[in-house]
């Protein structure tokens, strides 16, 4: 990792905090136990690589930075919801997430269930605001819709739901893990783009191959982690999918071949990104941290 990429990732991190307090309630404001539980799964935690993606992308179109960080503090906040609801015990129930007890431990259920509404609702109104041309927003808004919904996250949610003690065949794996993480991390490639200069059918399709390998890359890494780190590192309880009978790359191919196929993936990603030369090293080095990185 150049140490330039290293700075620019941290300064993201950083002013993407910032953001993303300023586009929530604040804490002072009634109701005020469900602001605090919004700020608690949104703030202070994550690695941020959905905005981290929108951002390299948005740069790579000259998109305006307002426009770029609401499209990237609304996918985080559709992400952070989806963990929220993740956790739930009515989905996998887990105790641990970000490094501190989930929403419905550290809260209740209920509250748990209204914080990821809340933030679905609050992820729309921040990409709606948007300072760019009402045809722009329209189709990234439409863009996040979709990518959430039921053919998008929610349906990838339903079908890893219907598939505990499942054996998938790896076509019908692809498909959940391209839904239900890939799809919001194609989102963040595509919003960030969409916000900068008219992209071209060429410009489109090449983001879109990109997009496609990191989204199913990073799930593949995901599975691979649940099985191989500890809950410390991860910051979530590690070994959670063995343990509850989920079809995942690792119990479908095993260790090697699922890692054998994140590096395939993180390849077809760099290229795809040919067409777009020097300008999409960024991109390149966010394949990468998706494919090697640790937690
Ligand atoms: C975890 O996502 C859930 C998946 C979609 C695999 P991340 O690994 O991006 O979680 P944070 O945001 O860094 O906590
Ligand atoms: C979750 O997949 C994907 C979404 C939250 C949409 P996992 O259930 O594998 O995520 P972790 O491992 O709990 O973060
Ligand atoms: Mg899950
Ligand atoms: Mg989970
Ligand atoms: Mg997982």
């Amino acid at each position: 990792m150049s140490s330039d990429f290293a700075a620019w990732r941290a300064t993201v991190q950083v002013d993407m905090e910032g953001m993303l307090l300023s586009f929530l309630p604040p804490v002072t404001q009634p109701p005020q136990r469900l602001h605090e539980a919004m700020q608690y799964a949104v703030l202070d935690g994550g690695k941020r690589v959905r905005p981290l993606l929108a951002f390299a992308a948005g740069e790579l179109f000259d998109a305006p930075r307002d426009a770029v960080a609401r499209a990237a503090a609304a996918v985080e906040m559709i992400h952070a919801y989806s963990l929220v609801h993740d956790d739930m015990p009515c989905m996998d129930d887990d105790d641990l997430r970000r490094g501190k007890p989930t929403v419905h431990k550290q809260y209740d259920e209920a509250t748990a269930l209204l914080v990821g509404d809340a933030l679905q609702a609050q992820a729309f109104e921040v990409l709606a605001n948007a300072t760019l041309d009402a045809e722009r927003r329209i189709a990234m808004l439409a863009t996040l819709a979709r990518a959430s919904g039921s053919l998008g996250m929610c349906g990838g949610q339903a079908i890893d739901l219907a598939s505990v003690r499942l054996v998938l065949s790896l076509a019908e794996l692809e498909q959940m893990h391209r839904l239900k993480t890939g799809a919001l991390l194609e989102a963040s490639v595509m919003l960030g783009a969409m916000a900068g200069k008219t992209l071209t059918t060429a410009d489109t399709e090449a983001l879109r191959a990109y997009a496609a390998a990191i989204g199913l890359a990073f799930q593949v890494v995901d599975d691979i982690l649940d099985a191989t780190a500890d809950s410390a590192t991860l910051g979530k309880t590690a070994g959670k999918d063995a343990a509850d009978n989920k079809p995942t790359y690792v119990s479908i191919l095993g260790h090697q071949e699922s890692l054998d196929l994140a590096e395939k993936l993180r390849q077809d990603a760099h290229s795809a990104l040919k067409p777009f030369g020097d300008g999409a090293q960024r991109l390149k080095s966010l394949a990468d941290l998706i494919v090697h990185r640790k937690t």
